[in-house]
């Protein structure tokens, strides 16, 4: 099919989005489609507009609201609301001040000073998992590295029991499957595990996360109860697929380039630079979270109606030559500026620990293993279906 037919979420589009993002930007600065489980949305496309709609307090993202659009417009489709609301109440699906609270509550955990003690330990999870690779036979990095690396931090960071941190990586696998047969049963499990857990932190708190939140929660009724639950499941989700991205699209470009991983491997210090650049070219967020529009918004030239849901396409504004001069390469010196980690009020929470683990895990890597050998075609290499996640299946690799 030409690429100008191919329409987002649609069959062809998952191997081929780069190109369709740029037809879209070239078109147009917003477009109507459908996602996979039936919501229509407007999408977002170019980088200016992408900044401004990020920032714009009239895309709005209170919980109630949205997902009384959401129902409302999967209704009318025909498709499933049952995924709706199990967990919403967290800052991701709020507005001030409802935001401005549940995001207070938890700043002080993730801010650069504070992540940086984790430094020592993320490098030893790092570390035992590559030790655990087995050199000169085929091993998927997505399975072996990519994903338990950033489980087992914010695993350990919440205080989650160790025997249960493997389901914890199917569960979240099928929560962002955007089908609701394999996220619905996934989200109740989630949702009766981590009360669970809650109860038995709340009866003998840790030093973790989790007793920290548990214990903010009965100080003065900062969190009710279902807000705790939210804000536990949002930051198990929000930092376990989008890292595990991170370094399974890094590590795929790298293998790409011998040059380039050897490099990396001489010269550490130029590691953090090149993950900007990946976060970039290759970022782990397709699309940002529903927005709703409060009222008539103009985006580029276009009005999008009152009460519409918006998504940002974060990944195409990244790709933008309007703003990034030869976009598609990736240039360690060009500086940040991509919205991989979105912006504004809602900009991601996790990003310290994000850029830590990205630059631990690929840096580590490059320096104990010669430059890998793939074993499929990279154009064979198959990328998730997922609207909002953009990510890889597997990447088959034989390291030495
Ligand atoms: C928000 C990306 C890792 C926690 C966001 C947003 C993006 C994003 C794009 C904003 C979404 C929007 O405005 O619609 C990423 C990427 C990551 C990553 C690319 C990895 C490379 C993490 C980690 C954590 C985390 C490790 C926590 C442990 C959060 C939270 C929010 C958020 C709590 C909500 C912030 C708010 O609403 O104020 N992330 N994230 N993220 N992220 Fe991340």
């Amino acid at each position: 099919m030409p690429e100008s037919e191919i329409a987002l979420f649609s069959e062809q589009y998952w191997d081929r989005a780069t190109e369709v993002a740029a037809r879209l930007r070239e078109q147009g600065p917003v477009h109507r489609a459908v996602m996979p489980n039936g919501l229509p949305v407007w999408v977002v496309t170019r980088y200016q507009d992408a900044r401004a709609a990020l920032t714009d307090p009239r895309l709005c993202k209170d919980a109630d609201r949205l997902n009384e659009i959401m129902r409302g417009k999967l209704a009318a489709a025909g498709a499933s609301t049952e995924l709706l609301s199990i967990f919403s109440k967290h800052m991701l699906m709020a507005d001030p001040p409802d935001h401005t609270r549940l995001r207070r509550l938890l700043a002080r955990e993730f801010t650069a000073r504070r992540v940086e003690l984790l430094r020592p330990r993320v490098a030893e999870i790092t570390a035992e998992l590559l030790d655990a690779l087995p050199a000169g036979e085929p091993v998927d990095l997505v399975e072996r590295f990519a994903f338990p690396l950033p489980v087992t931090v914010i695993s350990e960071l919440l205080g989650i029991p160790l025997p249960d941190r493997a389901q914890f990586r199917h569960w979240t696998a099928d929560f962002v499957q955007e089908r609701s047969e394999l996220s619905l049963p996934a989200s109740r499990a989630i949702v009766e595990y981590l009360t669970g857990l809650i109860a038995a932190k709340r009866a003998e708190p840790g030093e973790d996360l989790l007793s920290a939140l548990t214990i903010a929660s009965e100080d003065g009724d900062k969190l009710a109860e279902r807000e705790l639950l939210a804000t536990a499941i949002l930051l198990l989700i929000a930092g376990h697929e989008t890292t595990a991205n991170l370094i399974a699209n890094g590590a795929l470009y790298l293998v790409q380039r011998p040059e380039l991983w050897r490099e990396l491997a001489q010269r550490p210090e130029s590691v953090p630079p090149v993950v900007e650049e990946l976060l970039r070219v290759d970022g782990p967020v397709r699309m940002s979270t529903s927005r709703f529009t409060s009222e008539p918004v103009d985006i580029g030239g276009t009005t999008v109606p009152e009460g519409e849901v918006v998504l940002v396409a974060i990944t195409s504004a990244n790709h933008d030559s309007d703003r990034f001069d030869r976009a598609a390469e990736l240039d360690p010196g060009r500086g940040s500026g991509h919205l991989s980690f979105g912006h504004g009020i809602h900009y991601c929470l996790g990003a310290p620990l994000a850029r830590l683990e990205g630059e631990i895990a690929l840096g580590q890597l490059v320096r104990r293993f010669s430059p890998a050998e793939l074993l499929v075609p990279a154009e064979q290499v198959r990328r998730r279906h997922s609207a909002i996640m953009n990510g890889i299946e597997a990447l088959p690799l034989r390291l030495q």
